[in-house]
């Protein structure tokens, strides 16, 4: 038998000594992932001295040893939380930010002040389908359309929109740039999640380059690639008076608002997150 709390802290040391910077979390979520137990139940299971069986235990150190490895927590467990759902994730797709949660916030928040009864928005680019679920879940009277390039990631989207999309998400694979062009002028939000690191730019995190898409990464020479073509869709998709909110990346908030002028838009504002990055813009058709 081993104690709860001897787990945890042996895995902790080997995350950290693995140069994983949430090394305890991530101990207590893989102990919680192989027994079932929230993180919170893990910690209280741990100071109360409860043991685990051997089984357990050896369940626990095979996917610990892949964490190890720097592969991702969420292919490990198999899902990502994003605000109000878990995703399913894995190989193909990119593994939602925790920042991204904060774009979804301002789309909401767009989204819920139009004056209509069903509401209508679009995500271009939706990978796991996590920006379209936050709208539909958290408006409900919503219709959210969900444009994804990759099929791979398609199917990712498509397995969580079948759990939580409630008939109100529509996927569609194609390009953001020319899918569904009849929803031109009718749109109330276009919310986007485009790739803008840099092609010269590797990502630090081995979680990044070796699991994460490149084409869910990487954005042309100056990372604006897509973001230029995601803002010229979004400028026919919405009606005038619509709202765009679409996330980049730190020290791009000067060309993103530029590239929204010059398509369109006005009001165009720059958002910074909890540390003050730039992480979004939001304009108006
Ligand atoms: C940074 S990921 C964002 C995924 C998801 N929206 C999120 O926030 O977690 C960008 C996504 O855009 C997709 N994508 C890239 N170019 C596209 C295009 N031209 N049309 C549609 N999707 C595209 C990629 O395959 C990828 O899934």
């Amino acid at each position: 038998m081993t104690s709860v709390g001897e787990i945890v802290s042996a895995l902790a040391e080997r995350f950290d000594r693995a140069g994983i910077a949430s090394a305890l979390a991530d101990a207590e979520l893989v102990v919680g992932h192989v027994t079932g137990w929230t993180r919170g139940e893990v910690a209280t299971k741990a100071f109360m001295g409860v043991d685990l069986d051997e089984a357990t235990v050896t369940e626990i150190d095979t996917l610990a040893t892949r964490r190890e490895s720097r592969e991702p927590l969420q292919h490990i467990t198999g899902e990502s939380p994003f605000r109000h759902v878990v995703l399913s994730v894995g190989p193909g797709v990119l593994v939602p930010r925790p920042e991204t949660e904060l774009v979804a916030e301002w789309a909401i928040d767009a989204l819920r002040q139009v004056p209509s009864p069903r509401p209508r928005a679009v995500d271009l680019g939706t990978g796991t389908g996590a920006l379209a679920l936050a709208l539909a879940t958290e408006v409900p009277t919503s219709e959210v359309f969900a444009i994804e390039l990759s099929t791979t990631a398609a199917e990712w989207a498509a397995r969580n929109i079948a759990r939580y999309g409630d008939g109100r998400v529509t996927l569609v694979i194609g390009d953001a740039a020319s899918a569904l062009p009849e929803l031109d002028g009718t749109i109330d939000v276009v919310v986007a999640n485009p790739p803008y690191i840099p092609d010269s730019e590797k990502p630090a995190d081995t979680e990044v380059v070796g699991y994460d898409p490149e084409s869910a990464l990487f954005g042309g020479g100056d990372g604006l690639r897509d973001i230029r073509t995601f803002i010229a869709r979004a400028a026919r998709l919405l009606r005038p008076g619509g709202t765009l909110v679409v996330e980049h990346g730190d020290g791009q908030g000067a060309a993103v608002r530029a590239i929204a002028t010059s398509a369109g838009f006005s009001m165009t504002t720059t958002h910074t997150d909890l540390l003050q990055r730039e992480r979004a813009l939001t304009a108006v058709r």
